[in-house]
């Protein structure tokens, strides 16, 4: 069975132990037979273990020849080597261990297993005299296993960002996209973008993580608490951080573009050998996918685009911010409350009667009394302390945070309902655990690179996001226009009207954008970004999948892409659910999705309604979350921390560690 760990997620926790003898045997007959092949097969090494290569090597070596991943089973080590390595083919080969129990392993019946590799690409697409190269990271569930060959097609990921990890995806493949969508049919591969996680180099630019967070206090406050005057502090922490990128990166910055990322897809689909790319792209992801199809018509296979955006928006000035927020305070209100109110107090800690237990809760006394705790956060914030965070305070900014981060992703209610029902009652224990969100761990000691044991993961690539965001808003006509972006101003403007707006989602989208004023500065001139129309003649139609109440990358963003791209080009499902992207699981939408990969078939109407199979606070319980005894206490039989911890670790596997996605 699939290990839960995957052996890269934490590259720095140490060596696995090599005790055994079995693997000292193999290693030596692992230099034996790379005489073999290197040179003279008379000196293959005999003795007593004398090497018998099938029992040793069943799968023979990695990387195969002529693998443009150059692909090895994936263990703690497979992190790609670094850009200043002379030899990076004989540092990576020694990397491959022979050693057939280290390798992840997955799917139906264990067989399935995890590669990790490496593509390299130009760092500039546009100048061949420019010798630099990206090493982009990829990791491939191969179904038939280490012996066996690659599917007929090969189903390739990414969950959007912009610096969301496409190799720390793969892992869920076996729990998700591979019975999800292709019936264990076909492999799946991801890869981390230019910048991101593992591939080279890297868009860090703090020195450490601890670093980066001393300045979230100060950063992203809330238009409702910080007022006007705080632009000024932001705009210079903004400032200041992109010179460091410029110090750290140099010319990084103009080669970060959705345009290239979409050069970096068609080079994948290349190395693959696959005549037509198949592949999920989520959220931003369909911003590199839909861009990506109308640069290379000719290659589009079966393509699904979940959690639609328009590219078209990231085009301007602080569209990337501004195109979310249609239906983020429509989720919270619909969703959040009244899904609550639905499921009644045995499963929603907000529908238990606090005032007078014989009459149930209502929709618009339970809203107002929520904002009455919001604004009180604005006022004062409200202290908290566990023995893990030591003192903390809730405050309105951290708080509506988290409430957009739920909003993503409804199997999180449950326990957010809890924590603001206990944070009404003036206990703040679940709040203070819930919004604690350092990068830096000072119980991990993977999170804390030393000279002595330097962690490749670390610092984590955050400023990718907007870097990214940044270029592909760079030649904006706005910016030349009177009173424009170039002014604090215009931004003031922009930051009012997004809060007013969405109180949820307009604050931190703002922050997505805001930090763009200064891009142009230290990277004058992106080296491409396409600017072709959207409705390309396509070789095959997309799919796409937007969803009613997505608090991200809202309907009417699918909707503008289908009316552009037409009939011929693309199809969209209109999912009634919750979260962002399909998650809210729909057997309609799944079914459609798998006719489309498996077999290329399509719906005929432009359009197909989708409905959820469940209802939020209720998914698939049987047992209660929670139980009220008769004196209306409230007794929990699930744990909220463990779920919200659940939620977290999916908002950080399918879209980088800040909401933007
Ligand atoms: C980086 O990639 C590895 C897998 O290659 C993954 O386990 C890890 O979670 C990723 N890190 C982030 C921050 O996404
Ligand atoms: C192309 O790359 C070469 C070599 O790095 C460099 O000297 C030149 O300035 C680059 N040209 C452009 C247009 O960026
Ligand atoms: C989403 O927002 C749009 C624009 O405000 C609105 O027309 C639509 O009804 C909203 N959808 C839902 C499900 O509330
Ligand atoms: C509680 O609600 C019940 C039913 O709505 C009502 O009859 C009763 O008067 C209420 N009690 C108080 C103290 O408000
Ligand atoms: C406060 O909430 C925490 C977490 O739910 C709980 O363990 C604790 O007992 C509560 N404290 C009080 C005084 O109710
Ligand atoms: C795309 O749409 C534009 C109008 O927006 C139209 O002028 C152009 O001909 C269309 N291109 C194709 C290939 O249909």
């Amino acid at each position: 069975m699939k290990e839960l760990l995957p052996a890269t997620a934490r590259p720095s926790s140490g060596r696995t132990s090599r005790t055994s003898v079995s693997i000292a045997v193999a290693l030596l007959c692992l230099i034996g037979l790379n005489h073999v092949f290197n040179a003279n097969p008379l000196r293959l090494p005999l003795g007593r273990h004398s090497c018998h290569h099938d029992d040793l090597l069943p799968y023979g070596l990695f990387p195969k020849t002529d693998d443009p991943f150059h692909f090895l089973p994936c263990t703690r080590e497979t992190v790609p080597p670094t850009l200043d390595d002379p030899d990076a083919a004989a540092t990576w080969a020694a990397r491959f261990n022979p050693d057939p129990l280290t390798w992840n392993r997955g799917g139906p019946t264990g067989e399935g297993i995890y590669l990790c590799g490496y593509l390299d690409v130009p760092l500039d697409y546009t100048n061949q005299t420019d010798p630099r190269i990206a090493r982009l990271a990829v990791t491939k569930f191969q179904v038939s296993g280490p012996g066996g060959g690659k599917s007929e097609r090969t189903l390739v990921v990414n969950p959007g960002g912009p610096g969301g990890s496409g190799t720390g995806l793969v892992w869920r493949a076996t729990d998700d996209f591979s019975p999800r969508f292709t019936d264990y049919q076909y492999d799946v591969l991801g890869w981390d973008p230019r910048g991101v996680n593992t591939s080279l180099p890297r868009a860090a630019c703090f020195p450490f993580n601890a670093n980066r967070d001393r300045w979230s206090l100060l950063h992203g406050q809330y238009h409702e608490v910080a007022g006007p005057g705080h632009l000024e502090l932001a705009d210079a922490l903004n400032e200041a951080i992109f010179q460091a990128c410029y110090e750290q990166l140099g010319d990084l910055g103009r080669f970060l573009s959705t345009t290239f990322v979409a050069r970096d897809v068609e080079e994948i689909r290349k190395a693959l050998g696959e005549p037509e790319l198949t592949g999920y792209f989520v959220s931003y992801g369909t911003g590199i996918g839909q861009t990506w199809a109308n640069m290379f018509p000719d290659s589009v296979g079966r393509l699904i685009l979940d959690g639609t955006e328009y590219v078209r928006d990231h085009r301007q000035v602080g569209g990337f911010g501004y195109t979310a927020l249609d239906n983020a305070t429509d989720a919270w209100h619909d969703g959040f409350l009244g899904e609550c109110l639905h499921a009644g107090p045995a499963h929603c800690a907000l529908a238990v009667p606090k005032v007078n237990a014989s009459s149930p809760v209502q929709l618009h006394d339970l809203d107002a009394r929520m904002h009455a705790l919001l604004s009180s956060l604005i006022a004062r914030p409200i202290p908290g302390y566990t023995p893990s965070t030591g003192p903390s305070i809730i405050t309105y900014s951290a708080l509506v945070s988290s409430i957009y981060s739920a909003m993503y992703n409804a199997a999180s209610w449950p326990a957010l309902a809890q924590m603001l029902s206990e944070l009404e009652d003036g206990n703040a224990t679940l709040a203070t655990t819930f919004i604690n969100s350092w990068e830096y761990d000072p119980r991990d000691p993977s999170s804390c690179p030393s000279p002595s044991s330097p962690s490749p993961l670390s610092p984590s690539t955050d400023e990718l996001t907007d870097l990214v965001i940044c270029a592909d808003s760079a030649d904006a006509p706005e910016w030349s226009s009177p009173g424009g972006p170039q002014h604090l101003s215009w931004w003031s403007s922009l930051w009012a009207s997004m809060t007013t707006r969405s109180w949820i989602s307009g604050n931190s989208r703002f922050y997505n954008v805001f930090s763009c004023r200064h891009f142009n500065t230290f990277w004058p001139q992106p080296a491409e970004l396409y600017r072709g129309d959207l409705n390309n003649s396509l070789s095959n139609p997309i799919l796409l999948i937007a969803e009613t109440y997505d608090p991200a990358t809202p309907l009417r963003n699918g909707r503008r892409l289908l009316h552009e791209m037409g009939h011929d080009n693309s199809r969209l499902i209109v999912h009634h659910g919750y979260g962002h992207s399909s998650r809210d699981r729909s057997v309609c939408t799944d079914a459609i999705a798998k006719g489309y990969l498996l077999k290329g078939e399509v719906p005929g109407e432009m359009e197909t309604d989708c409905f959820a199979d469940g209802k939020p606070y209720l998914y698939g319980v049987d047992e209660e979350w929670v139980i009220v005894d008769a004196e209306g206490e409230v007794e929990l039989k699930r744990d909220p921390v463990e779920v919200w911890m659940e939620h977290v670790e999916t908002m950080a596997v399918w879209g980088g560690r800040r909401v933007g996605v």
